[in-house]
């Protein structure tokens, strides 16, 4: 049995974070410039049935048996023997690794459990179809998140522009022009299972509030399909900017992300806004690209962890 590897992106939302947990529509895109990785190679003189997991970036070197059903590794190959109707497995050794950071909406956890789930099923030789790959990864993405809209695992299961709503079939974008997203992470950790229950607490006190800001982004991101579709790359940015000053008004903004907003737009960005579920996290900013540059180094100036420049394109190219 040879070794299987199977990667897959880090992702940015664009439009609709948390208005896509109440039913409107949101757009996210892969961000290819970060990646999760799994590796699986055979253990010729390990036991039958068991896995290892070495994943270095959260120290975490164990056997699969030995964690907690409730951990996202163990649920997600759990979920992939299930699926497969694996009885009897070969020893294997899985190396997890990833480039993306946790906590940060660039959807660490959903890239590790699509990473994996393909990487295990590839190994034992019955690859899983995207639909599976996704819907195993929804299951995983219920630990992280509580109640997850369903969009970080079809993105990152796709690796492609998708616009989505909750509970419908998965849309790939079509980009009528490529176009530069500069992505700045605050350096604020930020749990979304937090954040997106703070909303809901929120909500429920005041459901008239919040559906109307909720049906606001929607119209946004749906605008937003139109201008990405016709490659209308002027009208994205000012987009951007009413779906961040909605999202403050959804309460999940914070002042470091909104200090990096700034400056993004003060170095030449033609509109920014949070990315995920906030309150910490990254930014994303839409770069026309002579402008690229001055709003890197202003954003690594204004003290950003890591800045990704990353180019939203069809696949191939158009
Ligand atoms: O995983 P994050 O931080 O990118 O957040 C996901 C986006 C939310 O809309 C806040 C939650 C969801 O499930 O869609």
């Amino acid at each position: 049995m040879p070794a299987i590897s199977a990667s897959a992106p880090g992702k940015a939302i664009l439009f609709g974070e948390h208005a896509v947990v109440y039913g409107r529509p949101a757009i996210a895109v892969p961000v290819n410039q970060v990646l999760a990785t799994a590796i699986v190679t055979p253990n010729i003189r390990g036991q039958s049935g068991s896995i290892f997991i070495d994943a270095p970036d959260i120290e975490l070197q164990t056997s699969v048996q030995d964690l907690p059903p409730e951990n996202p590794l163990a649920k997600a190959v759990e979920l992939t023997l299930a699926t497969l109707g694996a009885q009897v497995v070969p020893a294997m050794n899985v190396r997890l690794t990833s480039s993306i950071p946790v906590a940060s909406g660039l959807g660490s956890g959903a890239a590790a459990s699509v990473a994996l789930i393909r990487a295990v099923s590839s190994f034992l030789g019955k690859p899983l179809t995207n639909e599976q790959v996704s819907a195993l990864t929804f299951e995983v993405e219920k630990i992280y998140h509580g109640t997850p809209s369903g969009i970080d695992n079809t993105v990152i299961t796709y690796a492609q522009p998708v616009f989505f709503v909750r509970g419908q079939p998965v849309t790939i974008l079509k980009v009528g022009m490529p176009f530069i997203l500069v992505i700045a992470d605050s350096g604020v950790r930020s749990s979304t299972a937090h954040v997106v229950g703070a909303v809901r607490a929120a909500w429920q006190k005041d459901g008239s509030y919040y559906e109307n800001l909720f049906d606001k982004v929607g119209e946004v991101a749906l605008n937003a399909r139109g201008a990405i579709e016709a490659g209308n790359i002027q009208a994205i940015g000012p987009l951007l900017n009413t779906n961040q000053a909605l999202l403050e008004q959804i309460g999940v903004s914070s002042p470091e992300l909104e200090r990096l907003i700034q400056v993004a737009r003060g170095a030449g960005a033609l509109g920014a806004k949070l990315s995920g579920a906030g309150q910490g996290g990254n930014i994303i900013a839409i770069a026309a690209p002579d402008s690229v540059d001055a709003i890197k180094t202003a954003l690594q100036s204004a003290g950003a962890k890591k800045v990704l420049v990353s180019e939203v394109a069809p696949p191939g190219g158009i």
